[in-house]
């Protein structure tokens, strides 16, 4: 027999109380991989409990890293490296598993890493990574879906993706940090959890400046040492919580937040009427009125971020008005907009544009997540529909929120997770 998870929900609860939010999934994935770097300890603390990072953890052990966890903190030891191969089971459930090649070459001289695939949200190519790690020496082929990687040690050079990309920048960035010389990553990206693994790996002993803006410089070493880091908190998860309230209503507080990093979110969310009280690591909120449309043009940071699409995106759906959403990073990331119409939503798309006239009220129904900020979007909907809503396929969910279920019960949400049995 197999289970297949659903989340059921029961709308129009009035949300109140304190939420804490997780360490950042963005941040823990790049983080977890920039182990690899060393053969000494690394204690992180604040790791959330993903399924992502449950992946990547079964990936390090793949290459023969020694990973133990206690209550609080993961520790990590990369001083028995017996093989550099990273398997195509796990790379396909998780592309973040391409931030192993960076590490592996730079520290090993190879590494064979199964192409990703591709997602739902688009086709995610990594064709700047090997690009620029190829300028930088390394050997790369792509041979019968791997990306086979050889050097002898990595030579620091200029090098400059043709786009911003995250992960792209934190696998260059880590593979720069044991290069020769200098390395200079331009149209870097400048999202935090970019700040977050360059903090890590200075902390191990990488000599690295201009971390968060467009232009990063690395000093390559010969040697990096163990650490001890916390992971910043989940940004995307935060927004997601008030996107939560925008589309009830009610009184909640973030704990364990960086609001200066938030400041698109918090514009658009104070835009569509939320009340935002900003602590230097808390936010209180209140939404006591019918959402006001907001429109939504995602970008790289420190623009609306695309993760926060989806979620913008159901609350819009009720919304006291028309809104326009255009997805300026993903060519398909409106899997979220045929579920949210099950619920009656209206809502047309036109290419990466898309038109929301607000409902009065959504009704609940059986939807499907399709992927990670997709399901997200679904619980919003689901949290502000009448009636009951059951949402399938919650493995997506549980890819990047710690527990969702679980925190918003605790802030007056009725929605239970609930194990359907089904013939295999
Ligand atoms: C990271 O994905 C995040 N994942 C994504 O979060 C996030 O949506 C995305 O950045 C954008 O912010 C992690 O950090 C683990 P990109 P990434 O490379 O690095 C194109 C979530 O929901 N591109 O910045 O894969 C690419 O197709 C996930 O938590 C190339 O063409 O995104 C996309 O259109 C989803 N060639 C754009 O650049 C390349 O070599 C930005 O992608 C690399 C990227």
């Amino acid at each position: 027999m197999v289970s297949n998870e659903e989340l059921h929900v029961i709308g129009q609860s009035i949300l109140h109380g304190e939420v804490y939010v997780s360490g950042a999934k963005n941040a823990a994935l790049p983080i977890l991989c920039a182990s690899l770097l060393t053969p000494e300890t690394i204690v992180l603390k604040n790791v959330p409990e993903l399924n992502d990072v449950k992946t990547v953890i079964e990936l390090l052990k793949q290459f023969g890293v020694k990973v133990s966890k206690n209550p609080k903190e993961i520790i990590i030891q990369s001083n028995d490296i017996n093989n550099t191969e990273a398997s195509y089971d796990l790379v396909k459930t998780m592309r973040a598993s391409i931030l192993v090649l960076g590490p592996l070459i730079t520290r090993f001289g190879e590494a064979k890493v199964s192409l990703p695939g591709g997602c739902s949200i688009g086709q995610r190519p990594i064709d700047q990574h090997i690009k620029c790690l190829k300028a930088m020496g390394a050997e790369i082929q792509i041979e019968h879906g791997f990306v086979i990687a050889k050097s002898k040690r990595l030579k620091g050079t200029y090098i400059k993706p043709d786009m911003i990309t995250v992960t792209g920048t934190e696998n260059l960035m880590m593979a720069a940090t044991l290069a020769k010389g200098q390395t200079i990553l331009d149209n870097a990206a400048c999202e935090p959890e970019i700040v977050d693994l360059a903090n890590f790996l200075i902390k191990m002993g990488a000599k690295i400046n201009g971390h968060g803006t467009n232009r990063i410089k690395i000093d390559g070493v010969d040697y990096l040492g163990g650490a001890d880091y916390k992971i910043s908190p989940d940004r995307i998860e935060a927004g997601t919580f008030m996107c939560a309230l925008a589309a009830t209503s009610g009184s909640i507080t973030l704990l364990d937040v960086n609001p200066l990093e938030m400041t698109a979110t918090l514009k658009k969310l104070h835009e569509a009427g939320l009340q935002i009280e900003i602590g230097n690591n808390w936010l209180k909120c209140n939404m006591y009125k019918r959402p006001n449309p907001v429109n939504i043009n995602t970008s790289e940071y420190p623009g609306l971020a695309t993760d926060m699409q989806a979620q913008f995106m159901a609350v819009n759906t009720i919304a006291n008005g028309t809104s326009f959403i255009k997805e300026n990073i993903f060519e398909n990331r409106y899997m979220h907009v045929p579920e949210l119409k099950r619920l009656g939503a209206n809502i047309i798309i036109d290419g990466n544009n898309s038109i929301i006239k607000g409902v009065n009220y959504l009704s609940g129904t059986i939807v499907k997540a399709t992927d990670l900020r997709a399901s997200a979007s679904l619980v919003i909907a689901a949290l502000a529909a009448k009636g009951e809503t059951r949402i399938e396929s919650i493995y997506h969910l549980d890819r990047g929120y710690e527990k969702m279920e679980k925190k918003l019960s605790m802030l007056g949400a009725n929605i239970k997770r609930i194990s359907k049995r089904i013939a295999e």
